[in-house]
């Protein structure tokens, strides 16, 4: 249908790798405490991207049919891949394709900001059973120290990224990124106002820190590496994009950088030095019913 947000905005490995972290089991019980949907038994994730948040609830919930949609192509095509046996479809939230009355359970995670009020609580309302529940994930101001080895810049990628804002700025404006963000007390308003009833809230920590001794070396490693997708996803993006505003070397110089500032994240790691970087997210789940 589109590849917007695989090209333009953030890359099958920054949000595959992020929220495979954030949705690893480790965290189930937290998550199906909030949900509160073990009697319900078909659910339909909204703009699920690569599908890392659908796969944890396949897992979770074995008993309950669990489809996931976007709108992108390529995040459609990698979750289809990865997950198999999960049926992924590409659609547009603002005009679902599906039937009145479909689903039991209605997802989705950090969507909720990019899409029209109206349409995003509308279409979920319309495709949902009486009594199905919608629950809504929303990333709220976390806690973010990067190690001093990676949160560096140079005075060269300060140049380039100074000259390529404007332009980038502009893109997300056109894409209608973050074009509809809610507080915390507008967000529950929004779905009363979209017909929902029995409106509660919930906000779920997950503390990434690789020097926590609850994490395996594996484990450490991809924090890590997932913050390093995510440092070369602007990088990416900035290649695809405004590529003409930056030479080939120029970008080649900044992954060099980039790289070698994580392997060096890395190598203290496995020398045992300790540098405490945290990357704690603060999720909202919002969850109402269709009476
Ligand atoms: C911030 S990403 C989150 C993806 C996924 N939920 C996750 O947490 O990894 C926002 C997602 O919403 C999707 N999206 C935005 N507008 C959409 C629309 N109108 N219909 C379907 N998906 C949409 C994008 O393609 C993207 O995958």
């Amino acid at each position: 249908m589109n590849t917007v947000w695989s090209t333009y905005i953030q890359k099958i490995p920054t949000l595959y790798l992020t929220r495979s972290l954030r949705f690893s089991d480790r965290y189930k019980e937290k998550y199906m405490t909030a949900f509160a949907i073990d009697s319900q038994k078909s659910l339909l994730e909204i703009g699920c991207g690569p599908g890392a948040l659908t796969e944890a609830l396949a897992r979770w919930y074995p008993e309950m049919q669990v489809c996931g949609c976007d709108r992108d192509t390529n995040f459609i095509r990698f979750a289809r891949e990865k997950a198999p046996n999960i049926p992924f479809f590409e659609e547009d939230a603002t005009k679902l394709s599906f039937a009145d009355e479909s689903f039991e359970v209605t997802i989705s995670n950090t969507v909720s900001e990019h899409i029209e009020p109206s349409a995003f609580y509308g279409e979920q309302y319309r495709v949902l059973k009486h009594g199905g529940v919608c629950l809504v994930l929303s990333g709220r101001r976390g806690i973010v120290h990067n190690a001093p080895c990676v949160s560096e810049t140079s005075e060269f990628e300060k140049e380039i990224w100074s000259r390529v804002s404007a332009v980038c700025e502009e893109m997300d404006r056109k894409n209608a990124v973050c074009a509809y963000p809610m507080n915390e007390m507008e967000m529950p308003k929004a779905m009363e106002r979209h017909g929902f009833h029995d409106i509660s809230t919930e906000y779920l920590t997950v503390n990434l820190t690789p020097d926590h001794p609850c994490f395996s070396r594996e484990e450490a490693f991809a924090i890590i590496e997932s913050h390093r997708a995510s440092a070369l996803n602007g990088i990416g993006i900035m290649k695809d994009t405004v590529g003409n505003m930056v030479s080939a070397d120029e970008i080649a110089e900044m992954e060099r950088l980039t790289n070698a500032r994580y392997d060096k994240r890395i190598a203290l790691y496995d020398a045992g030095i300790k540098q405490w970087d945290t990357y704690m997210s603060l999720t909202m789940v919002l969850r109402g019913v269709k009476r």
